[in-house]
């Protein structure tokens, strides 16, 4: 497969404007508003730096599992959907041409289970390495405890496979482009949203976010270290066409920390997904320091409350970018 058969919709070349209004003086204002059949052996957790960890099987993913995560993954699912205008995916499909969908790496099953309401006859499979989706859920949607590095058993093959924020989960993704693609029925689709790992700015504020830049220099060397790169967001449309999908597309989107930019719906975009930034610091770092590169809790806080009062300061103009991939699989 060549990397003709692709395309890529980019909006990271256009400059986001900021607005000259907005100044830094409004530390927090809105932060603290918004902040407000399974084995048992998953249920092992791990305890460390008052934060709850996955304990099934391996035990290299270094996010939390805890309340506190469920809460950011809930809120980030709705930054996705601003970002896609309320739609759940980009793949080229009706609702109605659904019948099986697998959600891998489902985290509290949120999405599964809105897609799952808004397609009542499509059987929606979650599945993930920790029990923290709901039991209550729709009649058409069923999670499994699964580790999507290992081998896929699924009795039928999907009409749709997606994968959300799944960065510093998997080790060897052309092996799991390689399943999703046995998994579905020749012709359907996989869909791969994913943030990048890095901070970036256009007007070059972003070097006076000192502890930003060491902060996602040090959570790339030690995710790399461990073999489960967290910066691979840009990554996915390749290994999707080396894997063999077709009719490979991505759309790139900047989104702003904070509510600097003068569009207003990036704005309102910023604002909210400043307060999961917030929430993801240590999300993203803590067990990186701690357990990889030898830190001690303290220090680690040290390197967060830093990035924290940088995110705050509506003088630097930072962003993340976002890629949305999606391909098919051929038709027999
Ligand atoms: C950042 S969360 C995203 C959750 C969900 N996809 C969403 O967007 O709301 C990543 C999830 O992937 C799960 N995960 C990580 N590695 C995995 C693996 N190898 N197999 C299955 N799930 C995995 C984690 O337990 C976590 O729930």
């Amino acid at each position: 497969m060549s990397a003709a058969n692709s395309a890529v919709t980019d909006d990271t070349s256009t400059t986001i404007q900021p607005d000259d209004e907005e100044t830094d003086s409004a530390l927090g204002d809105d932060v603290s508003a918004l902040s407000e059949s399974i084995r048992s052996s998953v249920f092992e957790y791990r305890y460390e730096n008052g934060r709850r960890y996955h304990a099934f099987g391996r035990s290299d993913y270094l996010l939390p599992n805890d309340e506190e995560e469920q809460e950011r993954l809930d809120l980030i699912h709705h930054i996705f959907k601003m970002v896609l205008n309320g739609a759940l995916y980009t793949a080229p499909l009706k609702h109605a041409d659904l019948q099986r969908v697998l959600d891998v790496g489902t985290g509290t099953g949120i999405w599964a289970i809105e897609l799952a309401d808004e397609c009542p006859t499509a059987a929606i499979t979650g599945t993930d390495i920790s029990p923290i989706q709901p039991t209550w859920v729709p009649p058409n949607c069923q999670f499994y405890i699964d580790d999507a590095e290992t081998e896929w058993n699924f009795a039928e093959p999907f009409d749709f496979i997606h994968g959300r924020a799944l960065c510093g989960g998997i080790a060897d993704w052309p092996a799991f482009y390689e399943q999703a693609f046995r998994n579905l029925k020749p012709g359907g689709w996989l869909e791969m949203q994913d943030h990048e790992c890095w901070i970036n700015s256009d007007d070059n504020t972003i070097d006076r976010a000192v502890w930003g830049k060491k902060l996602v220099q040090d959570v790339d060397e030690a995710s790399s270290k461990i073999g489960k790169r967290l910066n691979i967001a840009h990554r996915h449309r390749q290994w999707m066409i080396d894997a063999g999908f077709v009719e490979v597309a991505e759309d790139v989107f900047k989104i702003p920390i904070g509510p600097w930019p003068k569009d207003k719906r990036l704005k309102e975009i910023g604002r909210v997904f400043r307060v999961q930034m917030i929430e993801a610091v240590p999300t993203f770092s803590i067990a990186y320091y701690t357990r990889v590169l030898g830190y001690s809790h303290e220090q680690a806080q040290v390197i967060v409350a830093g990035v924290r009062s940088e995110f705050l300061d509506k003088s630097l103009h930072l962003y993340l970018r976002w890629h949305f991939v999606r391909g098919r699989r051929p038709a027999a």
